[in-house]
């Protein structure tokens, strides 16, 4: 199923209109639902359900087997690695419905979800957070924090370009591998860049409609870990395509942006 502004492999079902950027790839067996809003130059991986209530900005990449709820809002360029959970409901039962009481789930710009995370309901990821693989994520992330574990604690902080910042006391950081310079604001707060963003990797498609997702929410404050160190060596692993592919399965040029 495509479109002139996006492009969705046959397997995948849209129910109804929904809104769905130009540019954006949506890859086998997804579930768009009626009224679900994606934005512009996005890629969905296998198996990736949006629920009618959630909100995918900008050139996000979701991978393999994710599930976003009603509630659930990402912000531009957020990276939800494969198999992490959200959830939008925190007392689950099944004979009791919950539907009127969905709690929200946000995760800032440029954001990262480890493989295989777990992310509460009514927690917000700050942006360029770094959700580490397998972390609970309970509380508030602030900020350009890196944090992992169950329950998710920091281990230190993470520079926009995605490379854990050196670990000093000082309140000025430096990004070893991009440069880009922070000031630590609080443990809650996180980092303030002293330089202008990078350009994002991946230009808008021209003539992107702008999903804008709501500001990140800041209900609960953030839970400090140990400190312990993050080491300055960025993960070396090259990011892999969602949704490995034949040369069969390539999108046609209908839809491409
Ligand atoms: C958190 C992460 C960024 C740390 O990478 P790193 O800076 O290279 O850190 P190191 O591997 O040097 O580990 C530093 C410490 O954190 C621990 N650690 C690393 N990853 C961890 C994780 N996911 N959960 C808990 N602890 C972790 C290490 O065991 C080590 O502890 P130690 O000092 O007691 O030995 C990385 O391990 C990670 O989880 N990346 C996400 C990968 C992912 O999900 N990608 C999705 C796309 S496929």
């Amino acid at each position: 199923m495509s479109s002139a502004r996006y492009w969705a492999h046959p397997s995948t079902v849209i129910d109804g209109p929904a809104r769905i950027g130009p540019g954006t790839k949506i890859w086998h067996f997804c579930h768009v639902m009626r009224g679900a809003r994606v934005g512009a130059g996005c890629v969905l991986g296998q198996n990736v359900f949006v629920a009618a209530g959630a909100v995918v900005g900008e050139r996000c990449r979701i991978q393999n087997n994710v599930s976003l709820y009603d509630g659930v809002t990402l912000a531009n360029d957020v990276f939800v690695g494969p198999s992490a959970v959200f959830t939008n409901v925190l007392t689950p039962r099944a004979a009791v419905s919950r539907k009127h009481a969905f709690v929200p789930t946000s995760v800032g710009r440029g954001a990262s979800i480890g493989a295989n995370a777990t992310i509460v309901c009514g927690t917000t990821v700050g942006a360029h957070a770094l959700v580490a693989a397998g972390a609970v994520v309970t509380r508030d992330v602030a900020p350009h924090a890196l944090v992992a574990g169950v329950p998710a604690r920091r281990l230190g902080w993470v520079c926009r370009c995605g490379v854990p910042l050196p670990r000093q006391p000082a309140r000025l950081l430096a990004c070893t591998a991009c440069g880009d310079r922070y000031r630590v604001a609080g443990a809650g707060a996180g980092l303030v860049a002293l330089s202008d963003p990078a350009p994002a990797t991946t230009p808008p498609a021209r003539g992107a409609a702008r999903a804008a997702p709501p500001a990140p929410r800041r209900a609960r404050p953030p839970r400090i870990g140990s400190g312990r160190p993050a080491t300055a060596a960025p993960p070396s692993a090259r990011r892999r395509r969602p949704g490995s592919r034949s040369r069969g399965s390539r999108p046609t040029s209908a839809g491409r942006p």
